[in-house]
């Protein structure tokens, strides 16, 4: 076990700063979790006609993987603050559209939202989310109320909230790092001497609002297990320039 290893990061399985820049998990996966949260969001199994956005927000953590509603805030997929009214493809922020999303020429709202949520890949084939879709109409309907009434403000954005790296802890902003051999040497603001083996060391880019100051990268812990971890830069630039080549 290193240094790395032991350290746990208040950020990081909560907020699931590891789907940030990692490619969407398995479709698989994402499956068995929203027949899960169906299961558990329609208790009574009838649905209502509005919709329950207190319930919807236990359905949007199927989407949490992938999407924010903070502004800005753009993961695996777009934002989805303020989304109502808003034509699909058209968050200037977000570069990695489909071209399918980008010519699909529908506006989010309530129809659209439910016929996108049971079959993405219907409604605009050839779209980059790998999502197979909600079933239960009645779970559609209380996660479309919820993600209305988050875009209009009455309900709190639930999901992940991404660390502001910019506010990150000395003992997890970087000073300095060198490599030698095959390992990273690194000391932390609080002056702590990590040693990671370089394979388990992940360099990241947060170039957004969210991320780090420029010089002072952040890391952050990946993984239930502990023993892999990421420093994140602010550009692709700094990671030359800031890690040292040198043994001592
Ligand atoms: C595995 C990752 C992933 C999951 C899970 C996921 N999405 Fe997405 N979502 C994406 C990606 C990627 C895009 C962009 C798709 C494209 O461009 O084709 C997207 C696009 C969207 C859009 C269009 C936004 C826009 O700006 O036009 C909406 C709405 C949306 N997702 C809602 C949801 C909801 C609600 C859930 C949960 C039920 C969900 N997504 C789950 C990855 C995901």
């Amino acid at each position: 076990m290193n240094a790395a290893s032991r350290r746990t990061s208040p950020n990081d399985a909560k907020h699931g700063t590891a789907a940030v820049l990692q490619r969407a998990p398995g479709r698989l996966a994402i499956i068995g979790i929203v027949a899960g949260l169906v299961a558990t969001a329609m208790p009574s199994g009838a649905a209502e006609s509005g919709g329950d956005a207190k319930r919807g927000a236990k359905v949007f953590q199927a989407c949490v993987a992938c999407h924010s509603l903070q502004p800005n805030r753009h993961m695996t997929g777009p934002s989805l603050a303020q989304l109502f009214g808003r034509k699909a493809g058209a968050d200037k922020g977000f570069l990695r559209y489909s071209d399918a999303m980008l010519k699909a020429g529908i506006v989010w709202n309530e129809g659209t939202l439910d016929d996108w949520l049971t079959n993405p890949a219907r409604l605009i084939p050839g779209t980059e989310m790998a999502f197979a879709g909600i079933p239960n109409q009645g779970a559609r309907r209380d996660l479309i109320a919820y993600l209305r009434a988050v875009s209009e403000g009455s309900e709190a954005p639930r999901g992940p909230r991404m660390p502001r790296l910019k506010a990150a802890q000395a003992q997890d902003v970087i000073k300095s790092m060198r490599h030698c051999g095959d390992t990273y040497f690194l000391t932390t603001g609080d002056g702590r001497n990590l040693k990671i083996w370089e394979f388990n060391l992940r360099l990241k880019i947060d170039s957004s609002e969210f991320g780090p100051h420029p010089g002072r990268p952040v890391i952050v812990g990946m993984g239930m297990q502990g023993d892999r971890a990421a420093v994140v830069f602010t550009q692709p630039s700094e990671i030359s320039s800031f890690i040292q080549q040198k043994c001592e």
